[in-house]
């Protein structure tokens, strides 16, 4: 299997391999790997002749330092997961130096207002951070097509925004949640939970499902009330936004509206660790 630690020596490479015809399909992540990254991976090696999966643990995205520095970094074990899948695929796994050349700053980007809304709220500086890194990684890989989970809804937006804006040759492709069997969203922060969290933090889709049902009667003020009334009564979790939102803008939606695709978002802590999930209310 093939492993690149700079980007120069990744560059030669895809450029000996995919020279003419070849699609190149991508999968940015900061590694941690579990099931929901390897179903990116999967729809990347069914759609095209080459994939490439980064591992790459972004420094301008974090805005909280210990979360940064806890970050799991398991190398190892997720190149012997990629292996098992296939051994095709290629990795690319730069260091901090390689990526930012000794200046490593966001570059300040302008979504159209998509970055100002839920993690854009909580996480300033995030989605530049975000950006910064996934403009670099296209330039990098150039691929036809980058795979992004609908986990991340906001982000998969971003991107979206980005390679629109910046009118590159990047196909990006939304992909669906993969979850625990407790219907947990798997992330690999799930790892800093113990096992009894672990379990108990099925509450967090439960209750996302439970908003789907109300919103059908009830407005998103009543919803919200609703949610948060929910995470008052479990102890150790602390909800820091609940949101309905139309999918496209993502700004707040107060009632159903059919004729709009939407969505609701929802961060919580459990302890000191932070969990995001999403479902679609259409
Ligand atoms: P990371 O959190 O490692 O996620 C990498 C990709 O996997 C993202 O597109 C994310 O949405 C997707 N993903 C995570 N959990 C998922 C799940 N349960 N089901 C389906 N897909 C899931 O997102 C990032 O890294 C970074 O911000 C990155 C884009 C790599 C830029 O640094």
């Amino acid at each position: 299997m093939l492993i690149f630690n700079k980007q120069v020596d990744l560059s030669a490479h895809l450029k000996s391999v995919s020279a003419g015809k070849t699609s190149v399909g991508f999968v940015p992540t900061m590694g941690a790997l579990h099931q929901g990254h390897l179903s990116l991976l999967e729809q990347s090696l069914q759609d095209n002749d080459i994939t490439v999966i980064s591992i790459f643990v972004n420094p301008t995205q974090f805005n909280n330092a210990e979360d940064l520095a806890k970050y799991p970094r398991t190398l190892e074990s997720d190149v012997a997961k990629i292996e098992k899948l296939n051994r095709d695929i290629i990795v690319f796994a730069p260091s901090v130096d390689d990526i930012y050349e000794g200046n490593t700053i966001s570059k300040h980007y302008d979504f159209d207002g998509l970055e100002d809304q839920m993690e854009g709220r909580f996480r300033p500086g995030h989605f530049d951070g975000v950006g910064t890194i996934v403009q670099r990684l296209f330039e990098i890989v150039k691929p036809n097509n980058a795979y992004f989970g609908q986990k991340d809804f906001q982000q998969l937006q971003i991107v979206k925004k980005m390679v629109e804006k910046s009118k590159l040759p990047v196909n990006v492709i939304g992909c669906p949640i993969f979850r625990e069997s407790n219907g947990l969203a798997m992330s690999s922060r799930n790892e800093r939970l113990s096992a009894e969290e672990r379990q108990r933090a099925a509450v967090i889709y439960q209750t996302l499902q439970t908003a789907k049902i109300r919103f059908g009667t009830e407005n998103a003020t009543r919803v919200a009330e609703f949610v948060s009334q929910t995470f008052d009564n479990v102890p150790g979790f602390e909800l820091e936004y609940f949101e309905i939102a139309d999918e496209d803008t993502l700004k707040a939606i107060s009632d159903k509206n059919d004729s709009k695709n939407t969505r609701a978002f929802i961060a919580v802590f459990v302890n000191k660790i932070r969990l995001i999930d999403t479902i679609s209310l259409n």
